[in-house]
């Protein structure tokens, strides 16, 4: 293979779009011939404690790497001389990131873009060519194969697809789940001990994420093939949040079905007794970004009801959404169907009055700092469902 073909009927994340190539490198084909990249990003943990005085001077090289950010790069590809020297500069471009970090008191202060981002990011929309190591079609690479000592810092490495058809879209990461994670690594307290499950979950970074503060989690979508590569990204970033205890269970739940899969033939079916503890414990459900057909949202929104409605306890969703613009002939105009759909469903959520469980809607304001780093832009949007049981479920 010459070159990455990005074909029209595909689509690629921004995240993945607006990152310099060089930081994301090809290691394999999946079992369906899709090549596999990795990328790394850095939870920047102390943001809200540091102060100048506990991250240093930022102006010294190994305090900067302390705060670097998605300092990305993986060495299973065979690097030429012009790769290291661009590799060098990529860093030295983050470095420069790094520096604008404190303000002019300074405090912390986190970019929510370089200034030389979009530039960067314009440079890069003619996608170098990457030349990489391939394995074998449909083998999987042995995790002690990779070959940096990554595993002892803050990064999360992330195995995905660039681009894929909208069935697919769940191998690449989306700015939405970095969204949900940077709220959950600002607000610890809400989630520690929590049962959390995940729906729609992708690659599962929001889940690894989500993993380092609470107990037990549920990370559920469809497709084996997705659910081996999240199952993969899970077991790999162990060092992330093994110390807090967290377990994931990668699980599938398909928003087209009326029950959880309990078929033994699949990997990734529930136990009897997993399906005890979700309903006996649950207490947050999360989905990051996956408001973008009509149908599948109204599929969701009943699946979501159908569990809120049967938990035990009082529960809290959060969602994460993109708002998508979109010029169409039929309205002439500038739309956002898919965006205008999920809030009619908040609302249609919000007024039901089925005597058993309550729901208050809630947006919540982006305010908090980035403990990584995507580009939050204005599209973003992040609500709260809070799901009152009115009578207890136990005697449903
Ligand atoms: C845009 S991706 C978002 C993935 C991930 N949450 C993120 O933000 O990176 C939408 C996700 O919804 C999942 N999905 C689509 N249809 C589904 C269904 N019927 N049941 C469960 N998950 C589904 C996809 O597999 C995919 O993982």
């Amino acid at each position: 293979m010459d070159s990455i073909t990005f074909r029209s009927d595909t689509v690629l994340s921004d995240v993945h779009m607006y990152t310099p190539n060089i930081r994301h490198l090809m290691v394999r084909l999946n079992a369906v011939g899709q090549p596999v990249f990795v990328s790394k990003f850095r939870i920047l943990r102390n943001i809200n404690v540091c102060s100048k005085d506990d991250i240093g001077d930022l102006g010294n090289e190994e305090n900067r790497e302390l705060v670097g950010v998605n300092n990305a790069s993986t060495s299973r590809v065979d690097c030429s001389n012009t790769m290291a020297n661009e590799k060098k500069d990529e860093e030295k471009k983050e470095t420069a990131a790094t520096e604008i970090l404190l303000d002019d008191d300074g405090d912390l202060d986190v970019p929510r873009r370089p200034s030389d981002f979009v530039n960067s990011c314009e440079k890069d929309l003619w996608r170098e060519k990457v030349y990489p190591t391939i394995i074998s079609k449909g083998e999987e690479v042995p995790f002690e194969e990779y070959d940096e000592d990554w595993s002892i810092c803050n990064d999360i490495r992330i195995e995905h697809t660039m681009d894929t058809t909208l069935e697919d879209v769940g191998k690449q990461i989306w700015r939405g789940a970095f969204l949900l994670a940077d709220y959950i690594l600002n607000n610890t307290y809400l989630f520690r001990g929590s049962t959390v499950l995940e729906l729609g979950a992708g690659t599962g970074l929001t889940s690894i994420v989500m993993a380092t503060v609470a107990k037990t989690i549920f990370c559920t979508d469809v497709g084996e093939d997705l659910m081996n590569m999240c199952e993969r990204n899970i077991i790999v970033n162990k060092h992330i949040y093994g110390a807090a205890g967290g377990e994931i269970k990668v699980r599938e739940l398909d928003w087209l079905r009326d029950d959880l899969c309990t078929d033994t033939k699949n990997p990734y079916c529930w136990s009897e007794e997993e399906i005890a503890h979700l309903y006996d414990y649950t207490n947050v459900l999360l989905a990051a970004d996956v408001f973008y057909d009509d149908d599948l949202t109204d599929a969701f929104f009943q699946t979501m009801y159908r569990i809120l409605s049967n938990l035990k306890n009082r529960s809290i969703t959060y969602l994460s959404v993109e708002k998508r613009l979109n010029f169409t002939l039929r309205k002439m105009d500038v739309t956002c169907d898919a965006y205008d759909h999920f809030r009619l469903c908040l609302a249609d959520l919000e007024s039901i009055n089925d005597g058993k469980t309550k729901f208050i809607v809630e947006a919540i304001k982006l305010t908090f700092p980035q403990f990584l780093f995507y580009e939050r832009v204005e599209q973003l949007e992040l609500w709260k469902i809070i799901a009152e049981p009115l009578i207890s479920n136990t005697q449903q």
